[in-house]
């Protein structure tokens, strides 16, 4: 379990099991607050014809929660899960669709809830996807974009932060399955294996 009360020197935590974690990049408030700016620019943007949340999971589900509460609107929320071919910690842009959505997208407006992109190949799939499905629209909404990787052209309507592109953890974010639960995202430093 996480221990927020055991701050490291360097600006990282340190986890109960002792496991060390990066400094934080994106806190836990400043993360709260920019959530609640989106869900408001989002409420006043589809006002009148709510959107269908599409979260992509599994780093999404936390930003998905929050934004999600954050939107003042009868809004549908649903889930995809994807995974994408290629080491741990770079993608191939090669995406497998390990759990597809439930809800119909024909005529729906639909926002796809991303939690970062990187090269943007992930991304770039998905809306080819979800865009043969005749959404009435399709937007994205990216909580972080790592700053100067896109290897593709991409139109994100709301970001909720640009990083460096150092790797990150947290909020959702892995490596190797570990760390989605903290509350902020942090650089990770460790091995990725
Ligand atoms: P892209 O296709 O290169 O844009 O990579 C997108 C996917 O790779 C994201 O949806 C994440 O699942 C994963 N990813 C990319 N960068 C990071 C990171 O810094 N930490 C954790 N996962 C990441
Ligand atoms: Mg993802």
């Amino acid at each position: 379990m996480i221990d927020p009360g055991t701050d490291h020197p360097t600006g990282g935590a340190r986890l109960e099991d002792g496991d060390e974690v990066g400094r934080v990049i994106v806190s836990e408030a400043d993360l709260q607050a920019r959530i609640a700016e989106l869900g408001a620019t989002i409420t006043a943007d589809y006002r009148g014809r709510p959107p269908l949340l599409v979260g992509v999971l599994k780093g999404a589900f936390m930003f998905m929660s929050d934004l999600s509460q954050a939107i003042r609107l009868p809004c549908e929320v649903d889930f995809m899960a994807v995974s994408s071919y290629g080491s741990a910690t770079r993608t191939s842009g090669v995406v497998r669709i390990v759990k597809d959505l439930d809800l119909d997208l024909l005529d729906r407006h639909v926002l796809v809830v991303e939690d970062i992109v990187d090269s943007g190949l992930t991304l770039s799939y998905l809306q080819r996807y979800l865009l043969a499905r005749q959404p009435a629209s399709l937007e994205v909404c990216a909580l972080l974009v790592k700053e100067g990787q896109q290897r593709t052209a991409l139109d994100l309507r709301y970001v909720g932060f640009t990083i460096p592109a150092d790797f990150v953890i947290g909020y959702g974010l892995d490596v190797a399955e570990r760390y989605r639960n903290l509350p902020a995202i942090h650089v990770y430093d460790g091995p990725r294996g």
